[in-house]
């Protein structure tokens, strides 16, 4: 049974993502189901943005003033899909790794943790019966698109989760054949 719900797990493409999207109370169980992973030192090295709203348009705006900035040809076609890129699910969730000093675990370890929680909340939105996409794009990178999110210089933007009611079953795409990716180390 288990098994089987992990192997229906897919995305559901941000654009096909509608409202309604999880209640706080969903919101809060999904986070807190995603928030049980694996966590070299309990260092809990992630926090959570959530963007929901017209904060989404907001932030859809900041990114077509700043592609603008940095490519100055872009077309109006190609910043319109900026200002857009957050319009379609109800909820964002933005998770975020603390890449700050530590004198036992390295950042790569706690930013593997916080790439852990971002799975983990896909499938718990996919398992109350939501769908769910891990979304970065050039913007996860961008020094002033993470100011203006709030996020510390020794933060790092792991992903933006969108998460809403799908409205279209996604189709199944081939998956990796776990049999052929199988060695056994031969001393
Ligand atoms: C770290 C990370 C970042 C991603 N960023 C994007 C992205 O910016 N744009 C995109 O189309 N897919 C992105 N993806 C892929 C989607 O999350 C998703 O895997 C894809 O739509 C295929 O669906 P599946 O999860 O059912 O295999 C990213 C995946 C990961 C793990």
């Amino acid at each position: 049974m288990t098994l089987s719900f992990l192997n229906q797990r897919r995305s559901t493409p941000s654009r096909q993502l509608t409202a309604p999207g999880p209640d706080d109370n969903q919101l809060l169980s999904m986070l807190q189901a995603a928030s049980r992973v694996p966590d070299h030192g309990k260092r809990v090295p992630f926090r959570f943005l959530r963007i929901q709203g017209d904060a989404r348009h907001a932030l859809g705006e900041l990114l077509a003033a700043r592609k603008q900035v940095l490519e100055p040809e872009a077309s109006a076609s190609l910043i319109q899909k900026e200002r857009e890129r957050f319009d379609f699910a109800p909820l964002i969730i933005t998770v975020i790794a603390a890449q700050g000093p530590d004198e036992k675990i390295p950042a790569s370890e706690r930013y593997a943790t916080a790439a852990c929680v971002c799975f983990a909340l896909l499938q718990a939105a996919q398992a109350l019966g939501f769908g769910a996409q891990w979304l970065t794009g050039w913007a996860a990178t961008d020094s002033e698109i993470c100011a203006r999110l709030g996020l510390a210089a020794d933060e790092a933007l792991v992903g933006f989760i969108h998460i809403g009611t799908a409205k279209l079953q996604a189709p199944e795409r081939e998956r990796p054949d776990a049999a052929q990716l199988l060695r056994d180390w031969q001393p």
